[in-house]
């Protein structure tokens, strides 16, 4: 698919989960993704184990993609206990990681952050009792003041938020009822009622639903790769998302709508 003048596409995929045994066999599914989009947009849990080894397969097999990569981590990417060499590893392959901040492609100002568990609505798990439930829930505070605080930073018209853990419920129908505290919290929806943008996508959710909507109106897509695979089994397992590229003199107009593939 040839680049739009008239849009801006971006590739979006989360939930890769590369291993070493990965090696040499996801060039042809990123090089789609590219050839399909203006950028690339990874929603965590790009490696499996977090580990250094799956974090150079990852970038290795990244460097087919001639567009701009902008990504957030996921809890697996955590999980050797060294983020930061999986964001290292990344950024060296050119990949911008958003751990709470912004950037701008094409016009588009992306806000990202890792998101973390806790619950939804009246469920919330709140800082009562002992000091560990504290600190549980102060993880997810934070991770949704990291949002806030990209949120705030952007100043395009056309803005996009992306997340590894669920700012909804909805995008969760699916996956075990008694699981959905673990998949996301809804305090990472509360900044983006404040902050509205066009799109906001997530991962994590494996078995959860394609698409929902935040109390807003905002549409939220779960771009889990397995989820994507099962769902659309006749399409590339990344979700192509389309924006009206901003003309300089319309910059102060409403946005008109967002269409995704
Ligand atoms: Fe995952
Ligand atoms: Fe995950």
């Amino acid at each position: 698919m040839a680049a739009s003048s008239s849009t801006v596409r971006f590739a979006v995929v989360g939930d890769i989960h590369v291993t070493k045994d990965h090696a040499g066999t996801l060039r042809a599914f990123f090089a789609q993704a590219s050839e399909a989009a203006d950028a690339l947009l990874l929603c965590g849990d790009l490696t499996d184990y977090g580990t250094a080894e799956e974090a150079q397969v990852l970038a290795d097999e990244l460097s087919v993609v001639k567009k701009p990569i902008v990504a957030v981590l996921g809890n697996h990417d955590y999980e050797s206990g060294t983020p930061e060499v999986v964001m290292e590893a990344l950024k060296h392959a050119g990949v911008r990681v958003l751990d709470g901040e912004a950037c701008e492609v094409e016009g588009v100002g992306i806000a990202g952050a890792k998101g973390f568990a806790g619950g939804f609505g009246r469920g919330s798990l709140g800082a009562w009792g002992e000091s560990v439930i504290k600190l549980f829930v102060k993880e997810a505070q934070q991770e949704a003041m990291k949002l806030e605080a990209a949120l705030a930073k952007l100043r395009t018209p056309r803005r996009i938020a992306l997340l590894h853990y669920a700012p909804i419920a909805g995008t969760l129908a699916g996956e075990p009822l008694e699981i959905f505290p673990f998949l996301g919290s809804s305090r990472l929806e509360e900044p983006l009622l404040r902050y509205p943008v066009d799109a906001i996508f997530h991962g994590h959710a494996h078995r959860g639903t394609l698409e929902g909507k935040t109390i807003g109106g905002v549409p939220v897509y779960n771009v889990a790769k397995p989820l994507l695979q099962r769902s659309r089994p006749d399409q590339p397992p990344f979700r192509l998302f389309e924006l009206p590229r901003e003309r300089e003199d319309e910059s102060a107009r409403a946005a008109p709508a967002a269409t995704t593939a």
